[in-house]
């Protein structure tokens, strides 16, 4: 082929592209390693729990292993450490553990812009919650947070109790079959599991899918997400998207995501075109004497602009609530019922059948300050944060503000104490339990 001086130019700005493309790739990688490195030293004044190796760091260790194993590891580890530490998530990615409430208190009082939700563990629930409260920021989340704040009233909520109360008779009676039928063991989580999913089934959408009773897809697909993304988060390969939905779990996960959208979709599409027919006059009133499900409130919801949710909105707040209120709540209950069985004690004296509900919510706060069903939340610091100590929090750093370790918070072992004082105060004082809740509450500060 015949070289002109065309062919040239071009030959010679195709190098040149290749060289500022080359160039501009070695400088950000250059920029990262510098920026990785520079936020080691700043780490290095937190101490750091022996890793399993080098390319691993702690995965499989504390604070990654599930159950019964890895509690008493993140028990022990935060005996050792009882303010901060910092464990490695493979060979680049450091994670911050905040224990001490004071080393807590920077991140709960900073703005969301300086310390926003880090997805490094949240993300793995995008697909399935998509934008909702729990993992959008920023302008969208404040937007949400306020046009949903009705929907946390009281008034909104009593009704509830009615739906809460037949799901609990569903469960008791499941059990009394079971025992019945000489059954001497059950997983209670799994019980409680499905009687929340079941509760919120109703109270979300009033939808009674009987899943107690018979299976439901639906149902099973939000007990299998959940697990799924506990089982994601500890195995590093897996954590890449593409190697994820390249295997068997990334595979069900993607089935799971589709049944439980479907269902959302479904219900929001047929509410919102009955909204439409009837106009909003005649659908409220359509609603008078009956419960108004969430659903209900996120189609009536408006911002200050009277702009109203769209379906994706609406579909994603549904299915956060599906998830944050299942979960929460059954390994709460599943723990004040492991509590009660250790304290029998209480359970003679104060059994469900006769016991007044200050002293049960009494039990229920303790069993929460024990057993906090969510051990840690996950942020990230926009700008350096200074601790009390003069340590300061390295910008860009993933946080994991855990609820603070009951052995190493002397000043609220106070409510173990108040409980058993307001306890010996009940026995002598029916009417006191009042003031002893008050006292609780005090002593949780
Ligand atoms: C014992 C029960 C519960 C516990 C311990 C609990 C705990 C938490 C915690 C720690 C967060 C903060 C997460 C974060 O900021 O990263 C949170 C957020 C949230 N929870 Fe719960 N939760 C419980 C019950 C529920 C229930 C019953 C619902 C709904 C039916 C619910 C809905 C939500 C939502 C929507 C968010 C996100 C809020 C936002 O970011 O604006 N939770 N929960």
């Amino acid at each position: 082929m015949e070289r002109t001086p065309v062919h040239a130019y071009t030959i010679s700005a195709l190098l040149l592209a290749l060289l500022a493309l080359l160039f501009h790739t070695l400088l950000q990688l250059g920029n990262s390693w510098h920026r990785y490195y520079v936020n080691c030293q700043r780490l290095r004044c937190f101490p750091e729990p022996p890793r399993r190796n080098w390319l691993l760091g702690h995965l499989g260790m504390v604070g990654f292993i599930p159950g019964e194993e890895g509690l008493t590891l993140v028990s022990q580890t935060v005996g050792t450490f009882s303010q901060a530490f910092v464990t490695w998530m493979g060979p680049f990615l450091p994670v911050l553990s905040l224990v001490h409430p004071d080393y807590l208190k920077p991140i709960t009082t900073a703005s969301a812009a300086i310390a926003p939700k880090d997805y490094t563990f949240y993300g793995f629930l995008k697909p399935w919650l998509g934008d909702g409260l729990l993992l959008s920021n920023g302008a969208k989340w404040v937007r949400h947070r306020r046009m949903l704040t009705p929907a946390f009233h009281f008034d909104i909520l009593k009704p509830y109790v009615k739906i809460f109360n037949q799901s609990t008779d569903i469960m008791h009676a499941k059990w009394l079959r079971l025992v019945a039928s000489g059954s001497t063991s059950l997983d209670m989580f799994e019980q409680v599991s499905l009687m929340t999913l079941d509760s919120l089934q109703k109270c979300v959408f009033s939808y009674n899918s009987n899943c107690q009773e018979t299976s439901s897809d639906y149902i099973a697909a939000i007990l299998e997400l959940s697990s799924l993304v506990v089982r994601r988060q500890h195995r590093l390969l897996l954590h890449w998207d593409f190697l994820y939905h390249l295997t068997p779990d990334g595979w069900r996960f993607q089935r799971a995501c589709n049944t439980v959208h479907r269902f959302t979709a479904d219900v929001v599409q047929r509410r919102h075109q009955a909204l439409n027919r009837l106009g909003r006059e005649a659908w409220l009133k359509s609603k008078q004497g009956k419960t108004v499900d969430f659903i209900d409130i996120l189609l009536l919801a408006k911002d200050e602009d009277g702009q109203d949710l769209s379906e994706e909105d609406i579909a994603a707040e549904a299915d956060t609530f599906m998830f944050e209120g299942h979960d929460t709540t059954a390994s709460g209950l599943s723990w004040v019922l492991y509590n009660l069985a250790c304290h029998p004690e209480y359970q003679k004296r104060y059994g469900f059948s006769n016991c007044s509900m200050p002293f049960s919510t009494m039990c229920i706060k303790e069993s929460l300050r024990l057993h906090p069903p969510v051990t840690a939340v996950s942020r990230r610091c926009t700008e350096d944060i200074k601790l009390p100590d003069g340590r300061v929090l390295p910008k860009g750093t993933s946080l994991l503000p855990c609820p603070p370790a009951r052995e190493h918070w002397p000043t609220h072992l106070a409510l173990s104490q108040e409980l058993h004082r307001a306890e010996l105060r009940h026995g002598r004082d029916e009417g006191g339990a009042g003031t002893d809740a008050a006292a609780l509450h005090r002593a949780a500060g």
